[in-house]
């Protein structure tokens, strides 16, 4: 039985900050951010913004065409979790009316959130095929403002529906997985900023790359020239980048081609975003199949890499049709309608992002109609509404 993709949603805030300007900030050549980091802007998530509030966003793109009574598992995958017991699936699941007989819950691996849940919603499926399973991936990247992290950062989400003949993506058995207890990236209980050793994390990042894809085509005997395309964790576009060209060296240039060509389509909506720690790879993948013209049954090789740290390659075919799931228009739209924040009003939005509101406090969003936002809390619950 083809079980994988068979939707995708994403949703970014309403404001960003462009990367020439933050160069001119902090008194670098923009080139360092535009080339030497591969960013063009970074997503900002104000105060009403948090990962719950995004994955409802996400999810909600897809919502109305699909069947809410079969969705028997809701996965959700970040780093940048609201509370320390409560599962942020279960204000999803409230939100947007899923029946209670929904199994749910969090997972956290850094980055790895979605790919875990992702897996897991693929083997829910094969056990049982009349139902499907929505899986989000919802960060804010903050590493600080003027730290050498900040360049890196970004806010959104990436929701799926993972069902038994998808229309997107069908996912392939086998996989090859590579862990170690290591510290590139962490973020203490008491932190809303990440922790970094940030040379560090870039060189096992590819590390990591090395050993899973490597392991990946000996166990499924493949070559390199077998994929049509491969797509990566982006954290910036410039380490996907890297990556990428340890893949293609010694190929040939017709594979060489195909691949380079393919990254640059997957690493568009990143740049403009920035990190979005779980959804990041789901995004280079949307933005693939929304960039660039793959014939359907192309295979697309998936790195997953969460510090601390966790990798994982595995691959997909592509559905035929799948480009009549996409709404290209749609997330341009959702790009072009952001305020361009001056660098002095992102820092002041980043640090109140940091506050939590006074209990009682009622927070109000400057988003489009039909958003839902974080609306502060009551007796330290929760609450969520929509524009
Ligand atoms: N024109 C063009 N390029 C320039 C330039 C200019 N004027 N000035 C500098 N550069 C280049 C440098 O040569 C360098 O390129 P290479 O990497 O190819 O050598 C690049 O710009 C970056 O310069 P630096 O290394 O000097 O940058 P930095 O010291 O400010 O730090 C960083 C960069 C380590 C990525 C830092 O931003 C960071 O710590 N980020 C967070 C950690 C991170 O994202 N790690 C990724 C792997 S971990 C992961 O994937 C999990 C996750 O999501 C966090």
């Amino acid at each position: 039985m083809k079980v994988g993709i068979d939707k995708i949603g994403f949703y970014t805030p309403n404001k960003y900050v462009d990367m020439v300007d933050l160069a001119h900030a902090r008194g670098d050549d923009p080139n360092k951010y535009l080339i030497g980091i591969g960013q063009k802007q970074m997503a900002v998530a104000d105060q009403t913004q948090d990962a719950v509030s995004m994955g409802i966003n996400a999810t909600l793109k897809y919502l109305d065409q699909i069947d809410k009574d079969k969705v028997g598992l809701l996965v959700f995958g970040t780093e940048s979790s609201v509370d320390q017991s409560k599962s942020a699936s279960l204000f999803v699941k409230s939100a947007l009316h899923l029946r209670p007989e929904v199994r749910t819950f969090e997972v956290k691996e850094a980055c790895f959130g979605l790919t875990a849940g992702l897996i897991i919603a693929r083997d829910f499926v094969r056990v049982h095929p009349d139902e499907t399973a929505i899986v989000i991936g919802s960060d804010i990247a903050r590493y600080g403002v003027a730290t050498p992290g900040e360049v890196t950062q970004g806010a959104g989400s990436i929701s799926v529906l993972v069902k038994s003949d998808p229309a997107i993506l069908t996912l392939n058995d086998g996989h090859s997985a590579y862990s170690e207890d290591i510290n590139d990236f962490w973020r203490p209980n008491d932190s809303k900023l990440a922790m970094v050793d940030g040379k560090y994390s870039t060189q096992v990042y590819l590390q990591f790359f090395e050993n899973v894809f490597n392991q990946y085509k000996k166990d499924r005997k493949l070559e390199t020239k077998d994929f049509d395309a491969i797509i990566y964790h982006l954290p910036f576009t410039k380490q996907g980048l890297k990556a990428n060209r340890l893949a293609v060296e010694d190929q040939d240039e017709t594979t060489k081609k195909r691949l380079e060509d393919s990254f640059e389509a997957s690493k568009q909506l990143s740049m403009e975003v920035g990190n979005i720690y779980t959804a990041s790879l789901y995004l280079s993948l949307l933005s693939l199949l929304e960039k660039s013209d793959l014939a359907a049954d192309s295979l697309i090789g998936l790195f997953s890499y969460g510090s601390g740290a966790m990798a994982e390659f595995f691959s997909g075919n592509l559905v035929d049709g799948y480009k009549s799931q996409l709404d290209p228009e749609g997330d341009e739209a959702m790009l072009a309608r952001r305020q361009r924040l001056t660098v002095k009003e992102y820092e002041d939005t980043f640090n109140k992002a940091l506050e939590d509101p006074k209990d009682g406090e009622v927070l109000e969003s400057d988003e489009v109609a039909g958003t839902w936002y974080f609306a502060g809390t009551e007796n330290y619950i929760r609450q969520y509404k929509k524009k």
